[in-house]
């Protein structure tokens, strides 16, 4: 009789060590088990990454992806806002109320036209989460163009190049510039790609050029006017030569804005106060 119900201890014993263990092996691995939800935790709002990889994306496609987002609190989670920088890129959630536990699923979908190479965008999730109430997904990809768009002259060719210019795209791209010139127009139209400042940001830095060479002022106005052979990024913005937004006048003062940005910058700053 003793030896039997002593067995049965160490059996009772075993068991709930091992229960134990689990329990912190589904703790400690939680994208591979159920998640332990305290009850009384703040919402908590999770993704398996915060990367969505779009891979490969040949230019002028659609395309889209979808990623679970979850509540692992306790409490209600609540999306306030879902937002995202640049127009080309829609981010809709199913469900903006989540209980705990919960889960629902980010659509997102972009529109690639004019875009080429290395592509960044970021997803902004506002939320009642206390400890992240802004979570950012970042969307990347690689944008290439197919062999029907190479052409002999190395220049590409798209379905519209002034696309920037006009429907949704028109609202931050060209509505913020019109009757601007100068540093304004700068901020208004350029700033966006290259940073308000000309230092760069989606696109190259504008005060690296060589500003001391005259045949860079007309480098520079002709690109502005006609935009980047090899790169639909960067459109023709000359109303006159393309049917752009901007006039010969705005054109020439983005010059001189540049040309003046380029010579504060570039001129060596030696006493840090
Ligand atoms: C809500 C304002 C807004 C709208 C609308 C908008 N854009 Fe943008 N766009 C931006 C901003 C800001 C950037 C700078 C990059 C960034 O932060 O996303 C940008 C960058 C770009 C770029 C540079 C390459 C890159 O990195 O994406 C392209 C091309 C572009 N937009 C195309 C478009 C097209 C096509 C449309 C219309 C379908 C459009 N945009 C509508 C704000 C906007
Ligand atoms: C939608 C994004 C976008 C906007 C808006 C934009 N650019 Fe660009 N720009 C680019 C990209 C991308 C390149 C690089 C092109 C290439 O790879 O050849 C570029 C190149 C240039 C260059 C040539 C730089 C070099 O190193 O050769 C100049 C000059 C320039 N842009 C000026 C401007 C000005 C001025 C504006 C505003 C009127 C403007 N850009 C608006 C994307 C943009």
């Amino acid at each position: 009789m003793k030896r039997s119900s002593s067995v049965s201890l160490v059996l009772l014993a075993l068991l709930v060590v091992t229960l134990c263990g689990l329990l912190l092996l589904f703790k400690w691995q939680p994208t591979l088990a159920p998640v332990l939800i305290d009850a009384y935790s703040p919402p908590k709002l999770t993704t398996p990454s915060t990367t969505v990889d779009l891979g490969l994306i040949p230019m002028e496609e659609h395309v889209g992806a979808t990623l679970p987002i979850s509540n692992h609190g306790g409490k209600l989670l609540t999306i306030k806002k879902v937002s995202t920088s640049c127009g080309c890129t829609i981010a809709k959630l199913k469900t903006m109320v989540l209980k705990a536990g919960a889960s629902t699923t980010l659509h997102v979908e972009m529109d690639t036209r004019l875009k080429l190479g290395p592509i960044q965008k970021t997803i902004d999730i506002d939320s009642n989460d206390p400890i992240r109430p802004r979570f950012s997904i970042k969307l990347i990809g690689q944008v290439h163009p197919t062999e029907k768009q190479k052409t002999h002259s190395g220049m590409l060719k798209v379905a519209d190049r002034l696309a920037l210019f006009k429907g949704t795209c028109k609202t931050c791209h060209v509505d913020k510039g019109v009757g601007k010139t100068g540093q304004e127009l700068f901020i208004a139209d350029c700033g966006m790609c290259h940073g308000v400042d000309g230092k760069g940001g989606v696109a190259p830095s504008l005060l690296k050029l060589a500003w001391h060479k005259p045949e860079t002022l007309a480098y520079v106005r002709g690109i502005i006017a006609n935009g980047a052979a090899m790169n639909p990024a960067m459109p023709p913005f000359s109303k006159q030569a393309h049917g752009g937004p901007l006039s010969e006048d705005q054109i020439d003062s983005l010059v001189n804005f540049l040309q003046y940005q380029a010579s504060i910058t570039q001129a060596p700053k030696k006493t840090p106060h």
